[in-house]
């Protein structure tokens, strides 16, 4: 079964094509990072109407590199929610346009399902149970995986996501938007140590974060200091390992509690290296397994949502024929695989 993917619940335009039999076929990214840099954030309207320009080329460039005409799709995968219900809308009518022109069936994917589901794009042999760590923009969340489709919340932020918690520091420290990814590059030449900042709720029982006291930590720390570029980078540096050491004792914690043996990565701030490195030390500690997707598809990208639709297509899920999104949605709520 061939599926088109389709994801637009943000400032990303993102297109694939998954095979069933044979596996990714192609994908194609828009980022609209340069649209909404000068506003310093992103803007909802501009987003949407930036995926309407980009969608269709883009996907029939995906389409061209996959050596595929359009009549040759079996399905067609959008990302239905959560995420900006403009910028969903278009991804959502054009996807369950095409799938209604074709014939074939339509399927609304949850973008964090989307996410969670991305290592197991890159490694068949990756199956439930295990724990899931979503790191995104908007949502930091512990996740028990007993099947697809099977997912019971562990633990969650209680405000700012890992991501946005990047982001917002960044901001303050005067970064260019999006912040995260600048403030990771800038923690490298930082040095560990200098700026101490806490580890926000490890000092209590249970598997909840709190990311938004350390970013009111780092404006102290930034105010009270030199404002170098290297005392940028020590704090960019103090900052990263707070985050990172907190994730690291969550998951800890979340494998103890669960008994799992895997634990899988996924969402933005899954790019992050020193993320990466500290969980496969975690691991190896515990005689675990940590897996994530390579960072591009870390980030949002059309190839998690394709994979996602096309697990739900094969069982036999769809979506009816109207348009319909969900800005806000549960995880918890979606039926089984
Ligand atoms: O999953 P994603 O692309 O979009 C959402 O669904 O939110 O995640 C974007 C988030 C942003 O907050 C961005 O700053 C963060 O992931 N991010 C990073 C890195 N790359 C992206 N955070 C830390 N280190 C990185 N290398
Ligand atoms: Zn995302």
């Amino acid at each position: 079964m061939r599926v088109l993917g389709i994801e637009t619940s943000c400032d990303e335009t993102g297109v694939a094509v998954y095979d069933t039999d044979r596996g990714l076929l192609a994908h194609a990214l828009y980022s609209q990072i340069a649209l909404h840099a000068e506003y310093g954030g992103v803007v909802p309207e501009l987003a949407s109407r930036d995926h309407v320009r980009k969608l269709l080329p883009l996907a029939r460039q995906t389409l061209a590199e996959a050596g595929l005409a359009v009549a040759d799709l079996d399905g067609v995968a959008y990302t239905a929610g959560p995420g900006l219900v403009g910028a969903l809308m278009v991804g959502a009518a054009a996807g369950r346009a095409l799938a209604w022109a074709l014939d074939v069936p339509a399927i609304g994917v949850h973008h964090m399902e989307g996410h969670l589901l991305a290592p197991l794009l890159e490694d068949p042999g990756l199956k439930p149970p295990f724990v899931a760590l979503l790191v995104s923009g908007g949502h930091t969340q512990l996740v028990e995986v007993a099947a697809i489709g099977d997912y019971r919340l562990l633990g969650e932020t209680l405000d700012d996501a890992a991501g946005e918690a990047f982001d917002k520091t960044a901001k303050l420290m005067g970064l260019p938007y999006p912040g995260g990814p600048e403030l990771a590059r800038l923690a490298e030449s930082g040095r560990p140590g200098l700026f101490k900042f806490s580890r926000p709720m490890t000092d209590r029982p249970g598997l909840d974060f709190s990311f938004s006291g350390l970013k009111t930590q780092v404006l102290l720390a930034w105010q009270a200091s030199d404002k170098t570029p290297e005392t940028r980078a020590h704090i960019a540096r103090g900052f990263e390992d707070a985050v990172v050491e907190t994730l690291a004792i969550k998951c800890d914690r979340a494998l103890q509690q669960t008994g799992a043996r895997t634990l899988v990565v996924a969402g933005g701030v899954g790019a992050n290296t020193r993320l990466r490195e500290r969980l496969h030390m975690l691991a190896a500690k515990r005689g675990a397994r940590v897996c994530f997707p390579r960072p591009a598809f870390c980030t949002d990208n059309g190839a998690m949502i394709a994979f996602a639709g096309a697990l739900r297509l094969l069982a036999g899920q769809h979506a009816d024929a109207t348009v319909t999104v969900a800005p806000r949605w549960d995880m918890a709520s979606l039926p089984a695989v």
